[in-house]
């Protein structure tokens, strides 16, 4: 039972994220959580955050996204969430999204580790 509990997480938690990690990022995303939903519509000021692991920047169909997002050829990675959130308006100036980032490393890493669970 034991071992197909820690199965279940490691499937949940990608590869060298900690279950501990997550935690601390889901309740870190509390930050986010007003803009962003985690169910498949974006009803809400920004894209829905549903499946944002390996997703392209800027290609949600029900969300108009800024010029900058849409052509930025990103595509949404551990390291390239973390580079986004350690500073939005400058690692991708022109972008729409009012937040001016977490400096907190250990916690970006966290809220990342976070938002590569929502699948
Ligand atoms: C005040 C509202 C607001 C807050 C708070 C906010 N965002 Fe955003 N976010 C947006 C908007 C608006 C966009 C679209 C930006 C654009 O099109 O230029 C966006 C875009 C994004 C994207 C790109 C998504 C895609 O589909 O390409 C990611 C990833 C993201 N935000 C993550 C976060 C995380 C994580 C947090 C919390 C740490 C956060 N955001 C906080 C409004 C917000």
């Amino acid at each position: 039972m034991r071992q197909a509990v820690l199965f279940a997480l490691a499937l949940l938690v990608p590869a060298g994220a900690r279950a501990q990690d997550v935690a601390n990022g889901r309740e870190a995303y509390a930050a986010c959580a007003a803009c962003h939903e985690l169910t498949p519509a974006s009803t809400t000021a920004g894209p829905s955050l549903l499946g944002v692991a390996g997703r392209r920047a800027g290609s949600l169909q029900d969300f108009r996204y800024s010029r900058a997002m849409a052509a930025s050829g990103i595509v949404w990675t551990a390291e390239t969430l973390d580079a986004y959130l350690a500073d939005p308006p400058n690692a991708l100036p022109g972008n729409r999204m009012a937040f001016s980032g977490i400096q907190d490393a250990a916690l970006r890493r966290d809220i990342v580790a976070y938002l590569l669970t929502l699948r």
